[in-house]
């Protein structure tokens, strides 16, 4: 069974990667150690942005890894972010060469725009709506470009995009967008999103794939839901492991975060079996909440995005 996605610009991209963003909980020692292990035990593909402060210690553990000859970088697939204070077109190059910087790489394998909006310089995860701007896509969208074209990224793509927003980019896009990452978990299933990225050949990735159980902004609704924990004891496998499972065979790729060895292997250990029919159907039936609705991002007062239907087009 193929452990890889293949995006559209013909790279494999692992289907399984480390998610590395944090709420800050764990000292940054103890998660690049979290991260060097996950190359011990497999991952390949490793997930960061700018936002989550991940880069550097992500870089160190990569380098180290690559220095001790237990992989080379060709085997990696790096995805970084590009965030919202930079999404406007002279703020892309410097962002990435930062990102690269930190990563300690000569490249990235696919770099995202993080949320379809800009916010001023120095607004941070809670901005005021004075700071909320609209986003000019295509000349970010072309200054993404021109990084591919320099050999600074492999692949670009975008993050939390709604269908229509995937459409309007492909108007215009010249390098057709690889990926959009977006929140997708039984709990928020994002069937109408994968019609239409599977129509456009952008392949989707699903962020906080077990819905973030620990987390503040998180649930562990959905690993404690009835359904999971029964669909789980029939297979004989973690309710984590179903819940992945359940996104590979939609076919979107998981990046499910762990700073934990064991449910690090637990959550690359999903492949070789299938969900049934059955399992589908009553995972389906599932009621729909979705954990980060992006209100941050909206503002009556100003801002490109009045309501969470401005932000999500509908897709809420
Ligand atoms: P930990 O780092 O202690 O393993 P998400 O990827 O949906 O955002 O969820 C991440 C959260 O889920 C983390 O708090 C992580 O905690 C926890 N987690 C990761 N893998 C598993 C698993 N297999 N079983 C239970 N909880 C998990």
């Amino acid at each position: 069974m193929a452990e890889y996605a293949v995006l559209n610009t013909g790279a494999s991209m692992p289907l399984v990667g480390l998610g590395t963003a944090s709420d800050g909980a764990l000292p940054l020692e103890q998660r690049k150690a979290a991260i060097s292990a996950a190359i011990e035990v497999g991952y390949r593909h490793f997930d960061t942005a700018k936002v989550y402060n991940s880069e550097g210690l992500l870089g160190e553990a990569l380098k180290e890894a690559m220095e001790a000859g237990s992989v080379k970088r060709e085997d990696l697939f790096v995805t970084s972010k590009l965030w919202c204070t930079d999404a406007y077109p002279e703020g892309v190059l410097p962002a990435l060469r930062n990102s690269l910087s930190a990563l300690q790489l000569d490249y990235l394998d696919l770099y995202l725009i993080h949320w379809p909006i800009r916010l001023k310089e120095g607004a941070v995860l809670k901005p005021k709506p004075d700071e909320l701007m609209a986003l000019d896509l295509q000349g970010t969208w072309r200054a993404l470009e021109a990084c591919v074209k320099q050999g600074l990224v492999r692949a670009i793509g975008v993050s939390n995009f709604s269908s229509k927003k995937i459409m309007e980019l492909l108007e215009f896009a010249e390098i057709l967008p690889a990926v959009n990452q977006v929140e997708m978990h039984p709990k928020w299933q994002q069937r109408l999103l994968r019609e239409t990225c599977k129509k456009a050949n952008v392949h989707v990735s699903a962020w906080s794939p077990l819905g973030a159980p620990l987390m503040s902004w998180g649930t562990p609704e959905i690993l404690n839901n009835p359904i999971i924990k029964d669909i789980a004891l029939n297979h004989s496998k973690a309710p984590a492991q179903v819940v992945l499972r359940w996104g590979l065979d939609n076919g979107v790729s998981v990046i499910p975060k762990s700073f934990n060895k064991k449910r690090m292997v637990e959550n690359l250990d999903v492949f070789g079996w299938h969900l049934t029919d059955k399992d589908h159907q009553s995972i389906s039936g599932i009621e729909q909440k979705k954990n980060i609705d992006g209100s941050f991002l909206c503002s009556l007062v100003s801002g490109p995005y009045r309501t969470l239907e401005d932000l999500w087009d509908g897709e809420f």
